[in-house]
């Protein structure tokens, strides 16, 4: 299996205590890792068939964040969806993002900036031209993160979450080209 070596890049950059840590495609033996970070880290938990199915139809926008002992830190993970377009009848793809999280001792290090940037651009040959999410109102790291990457609150989806909690829905949109 050379796949994942290939795709393999260090963006931290090799000056910096950072330097051991990597971000690639997940590939399968990842996938308990990444249900561990998700059960840790988000109330949101999906079942194993859940992840599998994401990672068969969106592998290359299924991304991981190993430490230097290849234990798992981070993931995201997007769908993507053609939606009808709302000013002609033709279709358009849509990334959604279905789920990120970074465990807490790693975080502010821009470890999620990277994995968004990174899986944004790995699904740009879909020529997506929105990118959507849905976030709890109340996660104020999340909504931040987000907006410094330009993604705008939309509307609000009431009682999105099972709690009963609100959801923003997010939009990044992507000029026409
Ligand atoms: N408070 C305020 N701003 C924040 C915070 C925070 N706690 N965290 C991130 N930001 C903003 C800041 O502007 C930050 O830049 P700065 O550090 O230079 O100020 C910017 O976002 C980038 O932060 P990163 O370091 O890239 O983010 P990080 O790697 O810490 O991960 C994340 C952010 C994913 C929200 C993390 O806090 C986390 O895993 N939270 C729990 C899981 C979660 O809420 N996931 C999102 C759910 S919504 C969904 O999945 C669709
Ligand atoms: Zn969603």
């Amino acid at each position: 299996m050379t796949t994942n070596k290939e795709t393999e890049t260090n963006t931290f950059g090799s000056t910096n205590s950072d330097s051991d840590i990597f971000i690639r495609r997940c590939a399968i033996e990842d996938l308990d890792g990444v249900v561990e970070v998700n059960e840790r880290e988000l109330p949101e938990d999906y079942p194993y068939f859940f992840y599998k199915s994401i990672l068969d139809n969106f592998p290359e926008s299924f991304l991981v964040t190993l430490d230097h002992n290849s234990t798992i830190i981070a993931y995201i993970m997007w769908r993507v969806e053609k939606t009808p377009s709302i000013d002609s009848l033709k279709y358009i793809n849509k990334g959604h993002l279905v789920s990120i999280a970074v465990f807490e001792k790693y975080r502010r290090r821009k470890i999620a900036t990277k994995l968004l940037m990174e899986s944004m651009s790995a699904i740009k040959k879909y020529k997506i031209l929105q990118y959507v999410l849905e976030v709890r109102v109340s996660n104020y790291a999340a909504i931040k993160l987000y907006e410094k990457l330009n993604f705008r609150i939309e509307t609000i989806k009431k009682k999105y979450y099972r709690d009963g909690e609100n959801a923003y829905f997010m939009v990044l949109n992507m000029k026409n080209s």
